[in-house]
C-alpha cells in the first residue's frame, strides 16, 4: 500500500469520492476514519484525507448526530451500494494520528455548492490541525453536493482527475 485514504462520510459522497480519487491512483488503499490505524506504517508514502463539512469546518460529535438523523435520498442511493457511516469523525483521528514527517499528504472535503466555502470548510480544518503536527498538505480541494445530499454531476469524474494530478506532481 503506497497511498492511504482515510475518510469520514456520513451519507455516502464523501466515501463516493475517496472511491473515486482511489481508482486513479495506483495502490491506493480507502479506510472508514473508524478503521483507519493511528500509527501511519512508514510503507505509506501518500496520504490523502477526507471529509464532508458540518458548520463550515470538520464534524463534532453532535453534528455527527444531526447527519444520522438525517434520511435524505442521497443517503439511501449509497447505502444500497454497501457504504457504512462513520461513526467517528476526522477531527478526532488526526488528533490522535502518528503521521511520519515526510509523508505527502492531501485533503478534500464535500461541500454544499455555494454555502461551504464562504466561512470556511471542512479540508481547510484538516489542514489547520496536520500543520500543528509539522504535517503540510500539498493539495486540497472541495467536490459538491446539492442541498439533498446528491454529489453534482461530474464530481467523481472530477476528483479522478484531481487525483491522478495530485500523484504525478
Ligand atoms: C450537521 C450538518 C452540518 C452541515 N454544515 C454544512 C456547512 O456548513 N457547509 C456546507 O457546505 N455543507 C454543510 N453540510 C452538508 C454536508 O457538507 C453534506 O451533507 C456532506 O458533504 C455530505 O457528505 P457525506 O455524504 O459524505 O456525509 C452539513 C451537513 C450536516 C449534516
Amino acid at each position: 500500500m503506497d497511498t492511504l485514504i482515510v475518510v469520514e462520510s456520513h451519507c455516502g459522497n464523501t466515501w463516493r469520492i475517496a472511491e473515486a480519487i482511489a481508482s486513479s491512483i495506483p495502490d491506493a488503499t480507502v479506510m472508514r476514519v473508524d478503521d483507519a490505524p493511528h500509527i501511519i506504517d512508514p510503507r505509506v508514502t501518500t496520504l490523502i484525507v477526507g471529509a464532508p463539512t458540518h458548520a463550515f469546518t470538520l464534524s463534532t460529535a453532535d453534528s455527527r448526530e444531526s447527519a444520522r438523523q438525517r434520511t435524505t435520498s442521497g443517503a439511501k442511493e449509497s447505502r444500497q451500494s454497501g457504504f457504512h457511516p462513520s461513526r467517528t469523525g476526522l477531527r478526532e483521528w488526526i488528533d490522535s494520528a502518528s503521521i511520519p514527517q515526510g509523508t505527502r499528504v492531501a485533503a478534500f472535503d464535500t461541500c454544499v455548492k455555494g454555502v461551504g466555502p464562504l466561512f470556511g470548510r471542512a479540508a481547510k480544518k484538516a489542514n489547520k490541525l496536520l500543520a500543528k503536527k509539522g504535517i503540510h498538505a500539498s493539495a486540497t480541494e472541495t467536490f459538491w453536493v446539492t442541498g439533498d445530499d446528491h454529489l453534482h454531476d461530474g464530481e467523481l469524474d472530477r476528483a479522478a482527475v484531481w487525483a491522478t494530478a495530485f500523484s504525478k506532481s
